[in-house]
């Protein structure tokens, strides 16, 4: 079946099941799930009941759509996204992407987990992702372009949407929380970077490493969809006296730094939210 065919499907299946509007998506990233306990949540949805929706394998995700209100705001969060190296094309990677594209979802929230490549990063804070590099090796738009969801050669001058971006900001600095700003470059991935690697990261520009979200953010330009995206740094990705780094601590760092992105995300929502009520 044709891609369009199945995201239009997709669409149809949880809007016959669903009674809000939601007008922001949130995406949870690795160990991130303590985000979705802000929520009073009206419907759970899992992945294998939406008609041709990849089902995610990856730690730390859980597999759920969740349709829900944030002070008062229609809200939907996916727990548990899709990612390349889980052997997922592109087109399966950004499929929510689009299904909340003709949902009618104007604002999307991403987080996911990353490697700390600016020295002054401890792990355990969040860093407002400020702009991104592309090094995954592929691109979720190439093939042929589906006129009615975006043009051809999408604008990315503003791809994590500066606005949204500085009110993230205004919200932090009023929270008791250390936050960073900085540029999210994308690896493929399963394995982590070697030192070599990291030092050409940095040399390039970039602040935190991660394995994710940049698939969604091109999507999500193309769509027309304004993005803000926040890293939950987990770990010291510094090529000198670089250490061991496992799964589980990723998980582990994430996991607390998701109650400051929650707190961050619910202020933003605050400031948007009453043009969305
Ligand atoms: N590298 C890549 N992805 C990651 C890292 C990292 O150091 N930490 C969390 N996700």
């Amino acid at each position: 079946m044709e891609y369009v065919q199945m995201v239009k499907e997709s669409v149809e299946f949880l809007k016959s099941k669903v009674n809000g509007k939601p007008r922001i998506a949130i995406v949870l990233g690795s160990g991130l799930s303590i985000i979705k306990e802000s929520l009073d949540v009206e419907t759970k949805i899992g992945y294998s009941e939406i008609p041709h929706f990849p089902v995610s394998t990856a730690p730390g995700h859980a597999g759920e759509m969740i349709f829900g209100r944030w002070n008062g705001v229609d809200v939907v969060l996916m727990n548990g996204r899709f990612h390349f190296y889980e052997g997922y094309s592109m087109k399966e990677v950004t499929m929510a992407v689009r299904v909340f594209q003709l949902m009618g979802i104007k604002y999307l929230f991403l987080t996911n987990a990353a490697g700390g490549l600016n020295h002054a990063f401890e792990p355990g804070h969040p860093m407002i992702i400020t702009d991104h590099i592309n090094f995954m090796g592929d691109n979720p738009l190439i093939g042929k372009n589906v006129e009615e969801w975006g043009v051809r050669f999408p604008d990315m001058s503003d791809a994590y949407n500066s606005n949204l971006a500085s009110i993230a900001e205004d919200v932090a600095k009023e929270l008791p929380v250390e936050y960073y700003k900085g540029v999210y470059v994308a690896v493929a991935g399963p394995s982590f970077e070697t030192p070599a690697e990291l030092k050409m990261f940095r040399y390039l520009g970039a602040d935190a490493v991660g394995m994710s979200t940049v698939p969604e953010v091109i999507v999500a330009n193309h769509a027309g969809i304004k993005v803000l995206a926040i890293s939950a740094i987990t770990d010291r990705a510094i090529p000198e006296g670089l250490a061991p780094l496992t799964a589980e601590e990723v998980l582990r760092v994430a996991e607390k730094t998701g109650i400051q992105i929650a707190s961050i995300f619910e202020g933003v929502i605050k400031e948007i939210g009453d043009e969305l009520k």
